[in-house]
């Protein structure tokens, strides 16, 4: 068997099945997985539990690099792949709330905010065996990477997987509302002056919409062999 990729980079959309197919593969491989959206979603979270005006570039830049945002093994077995803890609360769960959701577009455009995050994440990556999950890590943070992956889906498709795991972990839910906030998000997500949502030039595109997860994960594993 030849050597798997060291660097590996998974983009696309929310939703798009980058978190599942990505800590899948990091576990095949024995790789550390890094999503790099619980950076921008913690950064968010502060702010609003802060009630700081999310609209003052300066002031969220300033929080983005001085935030300590501790990533810590899952100490519950309720399907988080990691504890993520601000000051000495566990906001695992609450960074997925949708007032999270609502405002993490507008704070992750700000390329005060990117530059802090992004400078984190390459220090990581740069080390190897590594699997990062994100918008522009095979774009801006790790250009270098060995292997590049974007994973795509109809925004109707990923909205039904959202509204699915707010259920299952036993919340309510509106498809609606998230379909349109999906929208949104991928708008700004794609049309940001920095670092927008786009595949590297030498990413091999893959779309989640038909394939299982299982299929996409096979394709993917071939791809690192
Ligand atoms: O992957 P996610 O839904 O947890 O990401 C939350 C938000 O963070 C997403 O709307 C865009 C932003 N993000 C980003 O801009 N760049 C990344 N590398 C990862 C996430």
């Amino acid at each position: 068997m030849t050597t798997p990729p060291s660097i590996i980079t998974l983009d696309g959309p929310a939703a798009s099945g980058k978190s599942t197919i990505g800590r899948r593969l990091a576990d095949s491989l024995g790789y550390l997985f890094f999503d790099t959206g619980i950076m921008y979603r913690a950064v968010t979270w502060i702010a609003l539990s802060r009630d700081m005006d999310v609209r003052d570039e300066d002031m969220m830049n300033q929080l983005a690099q001085t935030a300590k945002i501790d990533i810590r093994p899952p100490s519950k077995n309720d399907g988080r792949p990691c504890d993520v803890i601000i000051g000495e609360q566990d906001v695992t769960w609450d960074m997925r709330s949708s007032d999270v959701e609502a405002n993490v577009s507008l704070i992750s455009a700000y390329a005060g905010v990117r530059k802090a995050l992004s400078q984190k994440q390459r220090e990581i990556g740069l080390r190897g065996k590594v699997v990062m999950v994100g918008r522009d890590i095979g774009t801006v943070v790790l250009p270098e990477a060995d292997l590049k992956i974007y994973l795509d889906a109809s925004a109707e498709e990923r909205a039904k997987r959202r509204y699915d795991e707010v259920i299952a972990r036993g919340e309510k839910a509106d498809y609606d509302e998230i379909l349109k906030n999906m929208i949104e998000r991928d708008h700004i997500d794609s049309t940001r002056a920095v670092a927008p949502l786009r595949p590297a030039d030498d990413a091999v595109i893959i779309n989640t919409d038909e394939p299982s997860a299982e299929q996409v994960f096979e394709q993917v594993l071939k791809l690192c062999k």
